[in-house]
């Protein structure tokens, strides 16, 4: 089907993501840029890592929105209210944009996103990063302890920055509280941190108080100056907007790393749902946003947490774990050059599928921990998400013999009492439930199908997909309850199949 008929009738179109993130929102928030005069974020920080892929270039952003390159074509791009917002990130991110030649006259800023602070970034590097204390694997951008600080109702907003005085006394009111997780680390530890890029090399760090409260005052007072006419009240702005101009709204991680899910610890601390991103965008409740929900082919997640299909369970988790100093996409490349997605070894299998689908984190570069596509888990995000599903990196699998997929999973724990149910050994689940007590102790019931061994990274017609992959999407559609609108065969815009 033509895009057109697609976006008949929508003013209004949301891109999120149905699993745990990096299922291609960067590739198709650019694809729809050129529909949209409106791009705007509402959800995560720079936790986020948006590639996008333009005649063979590949631009990598954390803050600023996917939609940033048409700036100069006059688009606007938001970065909402429910944005974790990092100046020092942002900055560096505009200072890649003027160095390529690249404008952002049109971006604007929500004063009443959240303010990313330099003790954000040290509680989460000293507690949940992947070398932290706790093993949740977190980026390190500082995103739970600033979501933490807001239902602590001890938060600040990009407002702020403009208000020097009121910033001074809200940070000091802060660091009562933050202090005293901060004193109880190891002091040279909180300030190896503090040397971090993403701190500014040191400029916050104070020998004896170990954060310099008149230099983090100075440093966001000039980051207010220079954000300048880039902050306001984009909520107001955008309902003005709603129904004349269209809008593309850009969801960050994915669904099954919402707050709002039991996942706990093992999920991110924003609502990655449609819900979450139209409160962090301000789009009212009654507004009319058509949703597109993102679901790769197979699945990926980076850092910790319950993986039900991951191809060579313990092993490939342990193997994914990042270590300091490595290099996991060339070490792979180096000593697993003959792993082929039709390996009998689960383990290589899921190797031969990050190393296809290039399945290294974009803001961390860790390796992403690969398995196959679980029914049971997207069934879970589209009660929320909706029903129209965009399938990504379907060409990563062109030369597999058989492709599974889960269609329900085998409990095989203790018994455990779920609401008003009791799970025993042999429970059949059809919906997942993301508590890890749960997933950690399901075995996945695969249903195989032949592959359709071809390269269809050059198709560009629904009629023109090989019938076994057809038949495969065609099951998926019933089992799962989607509508297939999109079907991606490669990281190009034009690898984009409409319905
Ligand atoms: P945080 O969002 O940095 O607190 O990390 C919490 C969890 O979410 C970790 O497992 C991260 O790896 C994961 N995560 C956060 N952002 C993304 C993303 O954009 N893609 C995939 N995983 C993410």
């Amino acid at each position: 089907m033509p895009l057109d008929d697609l976006l008949r009738d929508v003013k209004t179109l949301a891109i999120v993501c149905n699993q745990w993130g990096d299922t291609g929102k960067g590739k198709f928030v650019d694809y729809f840029s050129e529909w949209a005069d409106i791009i705007a974020r509402g959800t995560g920080g720079a936790n986020a890592g948006h590639t996008i892929s333009i005649g063979g270039k590949q631009y990598i952003f954390h803050l600023v929105p996917s939609g940033i390159i048409y700036d100069g074509q006059g688009k606007t791009n938001i970065i909402g209210r429910g944005v974790a917002f990092d100046p020092l990130i942002m900055k560096h991110e505009l200072e890649v944009l003027d160095s390529n030649s690249m404008s952002y006259e049109n971006l604007m800023i929500s004063m009443n996103a959240r303010l990313v602070l330099p003790h954000h970034l040290v509680l989460d590097r000293l507690l949940n990063s992947a070398d932290g204390q706790t093993r949740i694997g977190t980026t390190g951008k500082g995103i739970g302890p600033l979501y933490e600080d807001r239902v602590g109702r001890r938060g600040l907003t990009v407002n702020d920055m403009l208000n020097k005085d009121i910033f001074r006394r809200k940070l000091e009111k802060n660091l009562e509280h933050n202090m005293v997780l901060l004193s109880s680390r190891d002091p040279e530890k909180v300030k190896e941190v503090l040397q971090h890029k993403d701190l500014g090399e040191g400029m916050f760090y104070h020998p004896k108080k170990l954060l310099n409260i008149d230099a983090i005052v100075e440093m966001y007072s000039q980051y207010g100056r220079f954000f300048g006419t880039m902050i306001a009240d984009t909520e107001q702005f955008l309902i003005g907007e709603l129904g004349i101009k269209n809008v593309l709204l850009e969801g960050a991680q994915g669904f099954l790393l919402s707050i709002d899910e039991e996942g706990q610890p093992y999920n991110t601390s924003s609502d990655c749902s449609i819900d979450g991103l139209k409160k962090g965008t301000g789009v009212p409740h009654d507004a009319k946003v058509e949703v597109l929900g993102l679901a790769k082919f197979y699945m990926t997640r980076v850092g910790e947490g319950p993986f039900p299909t991951e191809f060579g369970g313990k092993k490939s988790e342990e193997w994914c774990r990042p270590r300091k100093g490595e290099d996991k996409r060339r070490q792979e490349r180096e000593l697993y050059a003959k792993a082929s997605v039709n390996s009998e070894d689960e383990f290589e299998k899921g190797i031969a599928v990050r190393m296809l689908g290039d399945e290294y984190g974009a803001t961390t570069g860790r390796a992403r921990r690969t398995g196959w596509l679980d029914l049971p888990l997207l069934r879970r995000a589209v009660i929320t998400n909706g029903r129209n599903v965009v399938l990504t990196k379907v060409d990563v699998l062109n030369d597999c013999d058989t492709v599974k997929i889960c269609v329900a999973y085998e409990y095989r724990g203790m018994d455990y009492v779920l609401g008003n149910e009791l799970l025993s050994s042999g429970s059949i689940i059809t919906h997942a439930q993301l508590r890890s007590e749960v997933l950690d102790n399901c075995r996945p019931m695969y249903k195989e199908f032949p592959g359709w061994k071809s390269d269809i990274s050059g198709i560009r017609k629904y009629e023109d997909i090989p019938q076994n992959l057809r038949s495969i999407i065609d099951y998926i559609e019933r089992s799962a309850g989607v509508n297939v609108a999109i079907v991606s065969v490669g990281p190009d815009r034009e690898q984009t199949i409409v319905r």
